[in-house]
Formats: C-alpha cells, structure tokens, sequence
C-alpha cells in the first residue's frame, strides 16, 4: 500500500472568532505557548511521513509563508549573538527533504473547495488533510494512528470522536456500521446537524485520508451549510461509491479554534513545557489561595 506523500493544509479561513488577536495575523499562527498551531500540525504531518506540504491560504496568510521559509537575517543575528540553541530550532522547523508549496483560494468559498483547489498538486494519489485549529495530543501522532490504518485497508479516513448531542451543530456527525476497534464502516454523514436530527454524536474531527476520487465530487459540490461547499457533503457522495472509515483516534483533541479549548491547549502544553512547567504550576498553585482571598 502506498505511503501518504502529500498533506493538504486549508488555513485561508478568516479566524472570526479570535478577533482582534486575527484581524492582520492568521489565526494558524497563534501560539500554543512557544509554537504556531501550524508548526503541531506539520510537525504531525511529518512525522507520519508526509514529504509535500499543500497549504491553501488566502489575504492576510503570508505569516505562514515566512514562518516556513528561510530567515536570513534572523539567523544571522542568532549565529552573531552565539544563540546556538535557537538557531538550531529556527533551522529545524522542517527536516530536508519536506517541501512547501502554496495555493491561494481567492474566495472564502468553505472547507471543500479549499481542498478542491489542492487538487492540481495532489493528482491521483490518497493524501491527508489536516486542520490546524484541532490540536491533537497523543502517544502516537494521530496523523500516523490514520496512515497505519489506511496502509492496511487502502481505503479513505476520517477521524472522528464523540461529542455531546447538543455540539452536533458544530460538527460533521458520521453515522457507522459496528466498530472493529478504532475502525468503523462510515454509512452517512452529514454537516453540522441540529442535535434533534443528527444521526449519532460522532463528531469528526481534523483529520482525512482520502481517495483522490473526493475531487470529482467536490467538483459537483454545491454549498451546503453555511452556504459553504462542505468537504462532509463531498465525503458523502464518496461514501456511496467506495469504503469511507471513520477512525476513533487514541489522543485528546484541542478545539484551538475555540477561545476555551486554545486555553485548555495553552495551560495542558505549558505544563509539560520544560522552560516554564516548574514556574507555571507554582503560579497555578497559587490560584486557588489568591481566589480565597479575594472572596
Ligand atoms: C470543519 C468541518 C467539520 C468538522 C470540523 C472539525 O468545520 O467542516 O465537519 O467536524 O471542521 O473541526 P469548521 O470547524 O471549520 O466549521
């Protein structure tokens, strides 16, 4: 079975719901204590083996750009000042043999035409596409966990979880045959149900294998929720012609694109983080006290 080559990263969405932070910054640089979220999912990316990465950005994204390019001047002035450490890490940010390329989707016209406009690059291969804003945490990156499943069965992925009923509305919700493991025979799925109509509370979660077969019918997609084409009502068609799995992923996953669920992320990494872990749960162990107090 073939190696996944070629991850699809959509990041021209326009982070609304982090305004003012992401009026002139794209949201995907936002960090999770000293790293972009971009930076964890290419970072998860490669290490599941991905070498092509597609991002399809759009006004106001050439951060992303610069993020992953060479810094001349930086580096310069951090080989100057003897900061071998950090030049090492400005460096590093990606190992040899990983390339970038860049597509801009000139309208904000939703999820699936955003992978659409990949669909040049891809050609006629399977490949991921990964969301940045879900931040995934797991022993075995959750990238990795979906390409070892898809080397076994060939077939199209998508990570799912579950969420509660009355969260349907934010997600795509599989319904499923009976799981074998962490696999599961995807059935149907469907684009931010209301909770009285969503078929289960799979919800998925940032993270596809797929056949290149999505494009031709991300071709014929029209807007759906949202008035967006959805990559789920793609999925969908997809589903009725070949295996789609739905693949309950070993990890905990961080809605980064949330307020709540990046401070979550924020206060979990930095206390593993080895700089600030010691101050940082001093500090927090000083909370509750400073709390009493104040009541
Ligand atoms: C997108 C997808 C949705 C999925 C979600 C996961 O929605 O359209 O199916 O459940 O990502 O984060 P968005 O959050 O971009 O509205």
């Amino acid at each position: 079975m073939k190696q996944i080559r070629k991850a699809v990263f959509p990041v021209a969405g326009m982070g609304t719901r982090f305004l003012p932070a992401t009026k002139a910054s794209p949201k995907e640089m936002l960090p999770i204590v000293d790293k972009p979220l971009i930076q964890y999912a290419v970072e998860e990316a490669v290490a599941a083996g991905v070498t092509d990465l597609i991002f399809i950005t759009g006004r106001g994204k050439r951060a992303i750009e610069d993020h992953f390019d060479k810094a001349y001047e930086l580096e310069a002035e951090l080989q100057l000042a003897g900061k071998h450490k950090m030049l090492r890490e400005v460096r590093g940010l990606l190992p040899a043999g990983v390339n970038c390329v860049y597509v801009r989707q000139g309208e904000a016209l939703g999820l699936g035409h955003a992978v659409l406009c990949a669909r040049h690059l891809v050609g006629d291969e399977p490949f991921a596409v990964i969301l940045a804003d879900d931040l995934i945490d797991a022993p075995v990156p959750a990238l990795k966990q979906m390409t070892k499943a898809h080397a076994r069965n060939g077939a199209s992925i998508v990570a799912v979880q579950e969420v509660a009923r009355a969260e349907t509305g934010s997600y795509g919700i599989a319904s499923t045959r009976r799981p074998t493991g962490r696999l599961a025979r995807m059935t149907g799925i469907v684009e931010k149900p209301r909770p009285q109509e969503a078929p289960s509370t799979l919800g998925v979660v940032g993270r596809y294998i797929l056949s290149p077969r999505i494009f031709d019918h991300l071709k014929r997609t029209k807007a759906g929720a949202g008035r967006e084409i959805q990559l789920t009502d793609a999925i969908s068609r997809l589903l009725a012609e070949e295996a789609v799995y739905a693949y309950r992923f070993e990890g905990r996953r961080y809605d980064c694109g949330s307020k709540l669920g990046y401070l979550e992320a924020t206060v979990d990494y930095a206390l593993r983080h080895e700089e600030v872990s010691r101050g940082f749960r001093a500090y927090l162990d000083r909370l509750p006290r400073a709390e009493g107090r104040r009541r």
